[in-house]
């Protein structure tokens, strides 16, 4: 485990490009091992969640071969090899609900297992569809992993979700594409849509109704070629540590700006911070750009509804700002972040009372009030990357050192941010 310790900034500036989204990153490696042909990821995520993925691919005869930044995948086709021992998702949530999807599909038994924040995560959210459609699934205690899966012959079936998330929302179209007849989910609010654009991308037909997304059983996918756009997750830290400071200049290229997961850019606006975005463009459906930021006088921001559930990863970063912005944030509709790699509510409210702040929790989000001097701390990353990296933001601001415990998890997406932070920081 390892401890950073971050001193405060005058200012953020300069440039960057950052690693391939991780949801992309996921999506792309999982259908391009179902797929017919070499499918070729340039710009591929760094991360270790990434990883898992592709290490359970390789488990299930998937021939790959990785460079640096690059992964070339031999697709199997629609059928996969029964892997000889259990797939370890390591810390990925995504990895094994969306993986479940597919295996649901396979003819054979398979054992998903995690590490200890994975294990305490809920796994009935993709159990209830897929088992619905025909694949018999056991699990441990109250749904939780680990997963075994019998797959084999699914049928489709209408499937409206009780939770706003897109992982489950993948795994019910992955699985779709190996049932008879045409699977339909219908969720909530809208999240990412990278299954459906990358779906399509890969050649199968998938149709949108208001909130529903339908696909029909049997469609074959094709191998692709494809640059993944920079993280917009993973620049979410550097966005708001440039709006921490009004003498900011950052420009971020090609960067991710799906529209379902760009709502920070809208909200960071909102909040005062000048943006522009420039060089946009469209590959396999998904938008990127370049983005420019100067740092400005801060106003508060109240999120909730579909805003909170578009926001949902970016959320810890905006918290642990939220201090030092006019009016402060009040954040509502969140239950879903204490589910995640750590409890993030608490270990948000956690750390930024270790940093002097005043908050309050609340069991769906947290306000926050603002105007605040923080002073450095020992930050609990409770293992969690986003937490890792949000609290390494928010020492920024702070008066003396912070050190940030267990900083080493931000491995799972981002395993260099914080050179690439200190390469941006003017003291
Ligand atoms: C993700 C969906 C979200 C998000 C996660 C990645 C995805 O999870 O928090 O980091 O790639 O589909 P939920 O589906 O649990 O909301």
């Amino acid at each position: 485990m390892t401890t950073i310790a971050i001193r405060p900034a005058r200012n953020i500036a300069g440039s960057l490009q950052l690693p391939g989204d991780k949801s992309i990153s996921h999506r792309y490696a999982m259908l391009g091992a179902i797929a017919e042909g070499t499918t070729k990821l340039e710009n591929f995520s760094t991360g270790a969640d990434c990883a898992s993925t592709l290490a359970c691919l390789k488990a299930l005869g998937v021939h790959w071969e990785k460079t640096d930044n690059s992964v070339v995948i031999h697709g199997r086709g629609a059928v996969l090899s029964a892997p000889e021992s259990s797939l370890d998702c390591g810390n990925s949530g995504s990895t094994m609900r969306m993986l479940s999807g597919i295996l649901a599909g396979q003819d054979f038994s398979s054992t998903l297992v995690g590490d200890d924040s994975l294990s305490r995560r809920p796994m009935a959210r993709v159990i209830t569809p897929l088992t619905a459609m025909g694949a018999a699934i056991a699990a441990g205690e109250n749904g939780r992993p680990p997963l075994r899966i019998r797959g084999g012959h699914l049928k489709a079936i209408d499937y409206k979700m009780p939770v706003a998330s897109a992982q489950v929302k993948s795994a019910v179209l992955f699985a779709g594409l190996f049932a008879q007849g045409e699977t339909s989910v219908e969720e909530p609010v809208r999240t990412r849509d990278h299954s459906e654009l990358a779906l399509h991308a890969f050649g199968a037909e998938v149709q949108q109704r208001g909130n529903a997304i339908s696909i029909r059983g049997g469609q074959k996918l094709h191998a692709i070629d494809a640059a993944i756009p920079g993280d917009i997750s993973s620049a979410a830290f550097f966005l708001c540590a440039a709006a921490l400071f009004p003498a900011s200049q950052l420009i971020i290229s090609n960067l991710l700006m799906n529209p379902t997961r760009a709502r920070l850019l809208d909200v960071l606006t909102s909040m005062g911070v000048g943006l522009s975005v420039t060089q946009l463009e469209e590959h396999h459906g998904e938008l990127s750009g370049t983005v420019q930021v100067q740092g400005g006088k801060l106003t508060g921001a109240t999120i909730t509804g579909a805003t909170t559930a578009a926001l949902i990863d970016e959320i810890p970063v905006l918290a642990a700002i939220a201090p030092y912005i006019t009016n402060g944030m009040e954040i509502r509709d969140a239950r879903e972040l204490r589910v995640k790699e750590s409890d993030r509510i608490a270990a948000v409210a956690t750390n930024l009372r270790r940093m002097g702040a005043q908050v309050e929790e609340r069991e769906d989000g947290l306000k926050i009030p603002g105007g605040q001097s923080l002073h450095g701390a020992e930050i609990d990353s409770f293992g969690d990357h986003r937490i890792a990296m949000a609290f390494a933001v928010a020492a920024l601001r702070a008066e003396g050192e912070t050190i940030i415990q267990a900083a080493d998890a931000a491995v799972i997406s981002f395993p260099g941010f914080f050179d690439a932070l200190q390469a941006l920081v003017q003291r």
